[in-house]
């Protein structure tokens, strides 16, 4: 869709102007959410304004007020059932650009429409390849921010390789995916990396959890290593773009026999059907 929010007034994309001083330009100062709206419906809003205030509290902005009634009117707006609200929030322009933040300055609050590809039915039986590589991004990746070029070159190093994500390790130890919380099943057990400063708290990973829970199939949160991801039965990302993406070959060898797994296929409908029922 066309229109989009910014500092108080919707407007047309194209027109749509920040100032080339805005700290979320010039430092990447900032933060943002990804949420997704299935059937006209915003889905689990109260948890990523929640992960949001979080974020700007981590570093040190103030909560923005009036978000939820902004993300209504874009959702009446946009002619389409399921879409993605891109909610973006810097620091905001300053006068000279200068690392060291004043109080003064006003936020930048940019929300729009955005569609990204849902995987099909028989996409997701057939499954995804993956590649591992070492997490070289900083030390704060429980906020959600802006300044995402150590996930936008371990994406691309994904995409250039045929494959849908990259596994990030960091001392050994498995963080998550450049763009998605990672489960892995080994022996009828599930685990994922417990949440720390080295990964993001998903907002899909807490929805598996819970839903997993009460299908009776508990997660484990515990640290992972590397030599357990080569002996894992069953690997699947997880994201608000698309809730359950199996991974079947990781830089060339199969998990397992290389086909979606049971609990994956079943993890897979149990949060499909969610969905559908929201
Ligand atoms: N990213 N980890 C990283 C590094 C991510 O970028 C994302 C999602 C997740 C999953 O979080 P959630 O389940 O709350 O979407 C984990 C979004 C989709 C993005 O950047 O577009």
């Amino acid at each position: 869709m066309d229109e989009i929010y910014l500092n108080g007034s919707f407007l047309a994309r194209s027109e749509a102007q920040i100032s080339i001083m805005d700290r979320g330009f010039l430092f990447g100062d900032g933060v943002y959410e990804l949420i997704p709206v299935f059937n006209k419906k915003v889905f689990l809003l109260e948890q990523h304004l929640q992960r949001l205030k979080n974020s700007l509290n981590l570093i040190q902005m103030d909560e923005v007020k009036g978000l939820d009634k902004i993300i209504n009117t874009l959702v009446n707006k946009n002619t389409k059932n399921t879409f993605f609200i891109y909610l973006h929030i810097t620091r905001g322009p300053q006068q000279y650009r200068n690392h060291i933040y004043s109080d003064e300055t006003e936020p930048t609050v940019l929300l729009m429409c955005e569609d990204y590809p849902q995987f099909s039915d028989d996409l997701i039986k057939k499954g995804f390849k993956g590649t591992v590589q070492d997490d070289f991004r900083w030390m704060k990746s429980n906020i959600k921010s802006i300044s995402l070029l150590g996930n936008v070159l371990l994406k691309n190093y994904a995409s250039t390789n045929g494959c849908y994500e990259t596994l990030l390790i960091r001392n050994k130890k498995l963080t998550e995916g450049s763009t998605s919380n990672v489960f892995l099943v080994k022996d009828g057990s599930i685990y994922t990396p417990k949440l720390s400063n080295e990964l993001l708290p998903g907002v899909t990973r807490d929805l598996l959890i819970r839903l997993l829970h009460k299908n009776n199939l508990k997660v484990l949160e515990s640290d992972i290593y590397e030599s357990d991801i080569a002996e894992a039965d069953e690997i699947w990302c997880s994201s608000s773009t698309n809730a359950v993406v199996p991974i079947v070959k990781l830089d060339g060898n199969m998990i397992k026999d290389g086909k979606v797994g049971p609990v994956t296929t079943e993890v897979y409908t149990i949060v499909q059907d969610f969905i559908m029922n929201f």
